[in-house]
Parts: structure tokens; C-alpha cells; sequence
């Protein structure tokens, strides 16, 4: 019964709840590049969490060749972002998206709130949010949660909630169980 924490994380959010999701797993947590196919055939679940980048999913492309190349290891995944949790229109719709039906049916998943840290933000990242501050602002006028996002981005948040992982861990819990009684 063995299990791993791969996430992709550019600012540490994800990261983040990657290592608390491991430590009560009692399991390694390791960037997704750092994850072999020879660590994930060795496991029964793999827990994958990765950034939500402009309602893509980061480590997606790492997501699908490993469920391709490993037929028999259950995967779970979180995605984080900055939409709050309440905003379940916008987040089932990019877990949905990041997660495609019917490949991804059977990949149960999850959202945890990252926060917003632009100091840590690469260049390409830094120019694309300055350019999506700047429509926000102007949607800002009009839509109430373009104006909170616009907030929280500016001045930058930590949204990340420790208790937020249990269903992240249950899940993974009862998956490793059935490896143990199929
Ligand atoms: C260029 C860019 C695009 C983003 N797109 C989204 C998005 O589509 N949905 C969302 O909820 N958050 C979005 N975010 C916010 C990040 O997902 C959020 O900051 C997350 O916590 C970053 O995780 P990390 O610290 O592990 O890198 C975006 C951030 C950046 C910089």
C-alpha cells in the first residue's frame, strides 16, 4: 500500500497543501517533475495537485501520460487557484475543463484556495497578470467578483486552509484501502 504527492506549484500554494496532504498520508510529496514512472508504478494512488494557469490545470500534460502509462494506479486530484470556494459555478466548471469527460470520469477531484503572491511570479506571468488586472479593472465597474478578485490579486492573499485537505485525504485514504481488499 504505498502512495506519492506530485504537485506542480510555481509560488507555493499548491505546494503548500501538497506537503500537509502527504504528511497525514504519511507519504514523499515531490514536484511533478521529479516523479518517475518507476515512483508512480510503485504506487496505488498518486494524489496530483497542480495551479490553476488561465483555467488550465498546471502538470496536466504530466497528469494524463501518467494515467495512460499506469492503467492500475488510482489517481486523486486537488487544483488551486484563486477563486474562492464559494464560486462553485466557476470552480466545478475548471475542474471540468482541466478534468475532461468521459477520459477523467473516474479521477475523483478536488478544490483547495491558493492565494496570490505576484513577487514570486515568473516574467511571462508577471506581464499576463498585469494584462488581466487591467480588463478586470474595467469589469471591476459593473460585476461584483471581478472587483474582489481584482482586490485580492493587487494586494496579494494567502487563502490556504490546512482543515480545507480532510476530503483530499479521506478519498485517498479509502482508495489505498480497497488496493489493500479488492
Ligand atoms: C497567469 C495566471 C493565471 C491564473 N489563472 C487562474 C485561473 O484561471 N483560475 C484561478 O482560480 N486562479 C488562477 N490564478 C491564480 C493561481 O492559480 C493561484 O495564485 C495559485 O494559488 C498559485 O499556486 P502556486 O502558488 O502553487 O503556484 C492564476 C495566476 C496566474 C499568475
Amino acid at each position: 500500500m504505498t502512495c506519492l504527492v506530485a504537485y506542480a506549484s510555481q509560488t507555493g500554494f499548491t505546494r503548500a497543501y501538497a506537503e500537509w496532504i502527504a504528511d497525514d498520508l504519511e507519504c514523499r510529496a515531490v514536484a511533478y517533475g521529479q516523479a518517475t514512472d518507476e515512483d508512480v508504478a510503485a504506487c496505488d494512488v498518486v494524489v496530483m495537485g497542480g495551479w490553476f494557469h488561465a483555467a488550465s490545470l498546471a502538470g496536466g500534460s504530466w497528469l494524463k501520460r501518467m494515467r495512460k502509462a499506469h492503467p492500475n494506479v488510482r489517481f486523486v486530484v486537488f487544483g488551486v487557484g484563486a477563486t474562492p470556494v464559494e464560486w462553485t459555478d466557476q470552480v466545478e466548471e475548471g475542474l471540468a475543463r482541466a478534468l475532461p469527460s468521459p477520459d477523467f470520469d473516474d479521477v475523483p477531484r478536488f478544490y483547495l484556495r491558493g492565494g496570490f503572491d505576484y513577487a514570486k511570479l515568473g516574467l511571462r506571468d508577471k506581464l499576463m497578470m498585469k494584462l488581466f488586472l487591467k480588463a478586470q479593472e474595467k469589469a471591476a465597474q459593473s460585476d461584483e467578483r471581478a472587483a474582489a478578485m481584482l482586490e485580492g490579486m493587487r494586494e496579494g492573499f494567502d487563502g490556504t486552509d490546512r482543515d480545507a485537505i480532510v476530503p483530499v485525504v479521506v478519498c485517498a485514504r479509502s482508495l489505498l484501502d480497497e488496493a489493500v481488499r479488492p
